[in-house]
């Protein structure tokens, strides 16, 4: 089986970070999102995967992801071709590596804990047209949703729905047999020019055999701000204790509480308190500072007299400051400071990119 995973757009909702990342390379305990999901399909065996990229993107994700090796696998980077018009379309643009072929569809900023193998499995077991993971969710309007037959069969799924016919979602992992490309071409654009993904499987629905399962553990489409930082914490629960690892020399007084990654070159200075899960990457230096559960910090991050926790910090963040850190990402370079002048004393100076947003 093959696997396509769609990995472009421009994720608005994460601006500003998202104007220089792309946001399925953006970091979670320090390695890039689609990193979780390459593990994910390889762990079931899929090793020929296809990354749907955007235009001009190809040596850009292929840096930070490789060719698959790592995973015993290959990648194929693909660019979009002809516009940005919906999910089904992004299969669409995947055809000639598709056609006649069963197989997965990731979306790359779906993070989910758990393994996928039993979906897998009762597709090819049972031979399916069509499997969907559904999930349980809040909001069911922002998403793809389920409707189902009285007697429990699916009856169609519908995009974003403003009066939602039952309380799930379907996420963004898909199996589809070779049927795919027929029902693409019998689908119109919606409202809002997409070709979407829901119209596909409920055609699916009315001409073949579509399975279903409860994704019952932890699943999440990390297309906000907190739904990143939470994916982060989460990921940091469900790594083993044992893949945690200090590579550096740490001072005998410096306090380390609970699972705890550090990277070579990293100084930590001995009157610190790190109180995992956390992962902090390499050649930072930490100073008089506390750093507190579900905190991930890139390379070359200096915080001195801080407090931060439950954040993500990029690389070459810089964070000296009395006010303490939560729930916050701070991009690539950004630096956080307390003032040092004395007037106006009350004055909060601000040097902000566009789409920032700051509580102070
Ligand atoms: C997409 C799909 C939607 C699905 C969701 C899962 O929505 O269109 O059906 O429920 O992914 O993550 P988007 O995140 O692009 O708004």
């Amino acid at each position: 089986m093959k696997a396509l995973i769609a990995a472009g757009g421009h994720a608005t909702r994460l601006r500003p970070i998202t104007w220089t990342h792309n946001k399925h390379i953006i970091p979670l305990a320090n390695k890039p999102m689609l990193w979780y999901v390459l593990k994910k399909i390889t762990d079931v065996g899929i090793k020929d995967i296809i990354i749907n990229v955007n235009p001009g993107d190809v040596k850009y994700m292929s840096d930070h992801l490789g060719d698959g090796s790592e995973f015993g696998a290959h990648i194929t980077y693909l660019e979009q071709r002809g516009g940005a018009k919906g999910l089904a379309h992004v299969v669409a643009n995947a055809e000639e590596y598709l056609k006649g072929e069963r197989f997965l569809f990731f979306l790359g900023d779906n993070i989910i804990l758990g393994s996928i193998n039993q979906f897998v499995d009762r597709f090819e077991r049972e031979q399916l047209d069509c499997m969907i993971a559904l999930s349980h969710v809040k909001d069911p309007h922002r998403f793809g949703v389920p409707e189902f037959n009285p007697d429990g069969t699916l009856k169609r799924t519908i995009e974003k729905p403003k009066d939602p016919p039952s309380s799930f979602a379907v996420t963004g992992i898909y199996l589809f047999n070779e049927k795919f490309f027929d029902a693409y071409k019998t689908i119109e654009p919606s409202e809002r020019g997409e070709y979407e993904i829901t119209d596909v499987i409920t055609w699916y629905i009315q001409n073949g055999n579509v399975g279903h399962e409860e994704i019952t553990g932890w699943w999440k489409d990390t297309g906000t701000p907190d739904a990143l930082i939470e994916g982060n914490a989460s990921i940091m629960d469900d790594t083993p204790r044992e893949e945690f690892c200090v590579n550096c020399q740490l001072h005998e007084d410096t306090q380390i509480q609970g699972p705890v990654s550090i990277g070579v070159g990293t100084i930590i200075s001995a009157d610190c308190l790190i109180r995992g899960p956390v992962v902090i990457g390499k050649e930072c230096k930490i100073v008089s500072s506390y750093i507190g559960p579900y905190t991930s910090i890139g390379n070359n991050v200096e915080i001195t007299n801080s407090e931060v926790e439950h954040s993500i910090l990029f690389d070459g963040a810089k964070i000296d400051t009395t006010r303490r850190i939560v729930n916050s990402l701070i991009g690539l370079n950004a630096h956080l400071v307390d003032c040092k002048r004395s007037h106006p004393k009350s004055g909060h100076r601000l040097i902000i990119g566009d789409n920032s947003f700051v509580e102070l």
